[in-house]
């Protein structure tokens, strides 16, 4: 007899997506086997990678992502020719992880700057968006559970978990949608992750320098004051928050 596993669901569930599934028990890294498969021709087609755990998984800044059994990480490909269009997809992928996540949990998700989501104070989710060729590989990973014994060091000190056993393939296809109706909506887009944005008037530190956030602009840059007064417009980077969050 056939046994009916998590994830195992019907085209209608898929929230009208055409788009291939493949779902593995175990991978190095979802974002890397989609760009492999791009890179080498074996793939033409819009793909979502899933899988239970990565051994390698990868995070922004070229550091890992921990990513135990039991999480959600997935990876799509989608086309895209544009490069201002590009640009969009990390705070589109942000701000529909939590959409979705608020759907299904009712938790209330937050953003803070440029694509890690919150819940509580901790980080429960990263985001890895990646141009490859007319393709972006966009890759989620999202705690569910806190593993037994704590998150390593290596997952930061405010890493945390939704603590919700949640279905991982729905909840894949549930942002996977929200995605695609955030990047087709940019203004609705913005207003999505304007409303999460988690920074407004806080100081941080940006490369050494203690700045104070105003907000973002349209572009999803970091607006920051300086001590001086003068307000800089961050594209990319890392900013970590004086205080708690
Ligand atoms: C970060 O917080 O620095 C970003 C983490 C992104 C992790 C996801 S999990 C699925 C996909 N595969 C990876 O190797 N990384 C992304």
């Amino acid at each position: 007899m056939r046994r009916k596993t998590e994830g195992t669901k019907p085209a209608a569930c898929r929230g009208g997506l055409d788009i291939q599934l493949l779902r593995y028990p175990s991978v190095p890294s979802t974002n890397l086997l989609l760009k492999e498969k791009l890179l080498s021709g074996e793939m033409d087609r819009e793909t979502l990678v899933l899988a239970d755990e990565q051994t390698a998984g990868r995070g922004r800044l070229g550091r890992t992502f921990f990513s135990p059994g039991g999480g959600l990480y997935m990876s799509c490909c989608l086309r895209e020719t544009d490069t201002q269009a590009a640009l969009r997809y990390t705070p589109a992928a942000a701000a529909a992880v939590c959409l979705a996540l608020e759907e299904m949990t009712g938790a209330r998700l937050w953003i803070k700057w440029v694509n890690d989501v919150y819940m509580q104070g901790r980080k429960v989710c990263g985001i890895l968006c990646e141009r490859v060729e007319n393709w972006i590989v966009c890759g989620i990973g999202i705690n569910l559970r806190t593993p037994e014994g704590g998150f390593p060091e290596e997952a930061g000190p405010l890493a945390g978990a939704l603590e919700a056993d949640l279905d991982r393939e729905e909840l894949a296809f549930r942002i996977l949608k929200k995605m695609k109706e955030l990047l087709s909506r940019p203004e609705r887009a913005f207003t999505e992750y304007r409303e999460r944005f988690l920074l407004y008037g806080r100081e941080v530190t940006y490369e050494g320098e203690t700045l104070t956030v105003r907000g973002i602009d349209r572009e999803y840059r970091l607006l920051a004051k300086r001590e001086n007064g003068e307000v800089l417009a961050l594209r990319s980077g890392e900013v970590t928050l004086h205080g708690q969050l």
